[in-house]
């Protein structure tokens, strides 16, 4: 018998619904909340209120795409945690409601779960799926982790950021270039006409696989510091050559570690996952360094880089599997680890 899982993401500024049968995708809907752009960042209280207002009509157009009847779902999963804590109760009790409703199990994810088995999402019958044990580089706006993933439920987070993730070093120095939020997309579109060796930034020197990205934008803003003092049209200028050369040094400090694990590890797979992993030079830069050391490399699809509840449905698919539900009185968590 077929399983089909309806998924519910809002743990930040994205309200998505998603449905999956036996691990295909069937609909992936994400409304993106253009509210928080004007405030340079997410403004949480702003974030609760629209994924009220988006939730219904998300979830009843996920349903719409898919061609599925709620009488067919087998079960909800949603994103239980970590996140902002307004919207995942948005989330979290429209999944609770519709269960009881519909009679239905309840699956609960950790987003960072999600993130890690985006690889698993299937949209034809015939795409390939990474073997355990892979290696997954998950870089977002709150998390660098380098997660070894033994299996859809056993992970073991081998590195972290000490201070700033990965995403955050992309969002800051755009700030500092005057760029708008989020940064990242914007530093990637740049990048692409700049020299990434115009500039040289700080990189850290932090024993075993553990990130620190704090160094780096302290280094960036004195730069632009300095060079604006001498001329104030600096960043006009350069920001092509900045924004390369920042995502050159935040590449060779993810690929710095990552190989790292692997000279101690024997591991053929490596994943990317999270928001950062959008990025093409990270992309173009992870496919290389796979293909030199002859692993297979597996880059999600952008749609699935940033959150969505595709992710959180095949996650929810393996724990629906293994019959692991969640209680109905639990509530959502703002911070976890991803084990
Ligand atoms: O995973 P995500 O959507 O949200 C969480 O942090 O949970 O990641 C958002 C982060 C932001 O820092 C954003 O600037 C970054 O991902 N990002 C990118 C790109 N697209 C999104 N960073 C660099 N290049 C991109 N193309």
């Amino acid at each position: 018998m077929s399983i089909t899982i309806l998924g519910i993401e809002s743990s930040c500024d994205d309200t998505s619904a998603a449905v999956i049968t036996d691990g295909l995708l069937r609909s992936n809907v994400i409304a993106s909340q253009k509210v928080h752009e004007q405030f340079g960042g997410v403004v949480p209280e702003l974030a609760s209120r629209a994924h009220q207002q988006n939730i219904l009509p998300v979830v009843s157009e996920a349903l719409r795409q898919a061609g599925v009847d709620k009488s067919e779902l087998n079960a909800i999963a949603f994103t239980r945690g970590p996140g902002l804590l307004g919207s995942l109760l948005v989330g979290t009790s429209f999944a609770k409601g519709m269960a009881i409703g519909l009679g239905i199990p309840l699956v609960d994810v950790n987003h960072l779960h999600g993130h890690v088995l985006s690889h698993f999402i299937r949209e034809t019958e015939e795409q390939e799926v990474p073997e355990f044990p892979y290696l997954c580089l998950l870089i977002s706006g709150g998390n660098s982790q380098l997660i070894l993933v033994k299996s859809p439920f056993e992970m073991e987070m081998l590195g972290s950021t000490i201070d700033d993730a990965a995403g955050e070093a992309f969002d800051k120095c755009a700030k500092v270039m005057g760029l708008p939020y989020p940064g990242g997309p914007q530093i990637d579109r740049l990048a692409a006409e700049g020299d990434p060796l115009a500039f040289r930034f700080a990189k850290p020197h932090i024993l075993g696989f553990d990130y620190s990205f704090s160094g780096l934008k302290t280094s960036f803003l004195y730069t632009v510091r300095d060079n604006l003092k001498l001329d104030p049209d600096f960043i006009a200028k350069r920001k092509a050559d900045l924004a390369a050369s920042l995502q050159k040094t935040i590449i060779d400090i993810l690929l710095d570690k990552l190989g790292k694990v692997l000279d101690e590890y024997d591991i053929k797979q490596v994943a990317i996952g999270g928001g950062v992993s959008a990025n093409s030079g990270v992309r173009a830069a992870v496919e290389e360094f796979c293909r030199r050391r002859n692993l297979r490399a597996w880059i999600p699809k952008r749609a699935f880089t940033t959150d969505n509840a595709a992710m959180v449905a095949i996650a929810g698919y393996f724990k629906y599997q293994k019959g692991e539900y969640c209680r109905l009185d639990l509530p959502p968590y703002s911070r976890t680890t991803i084990s």
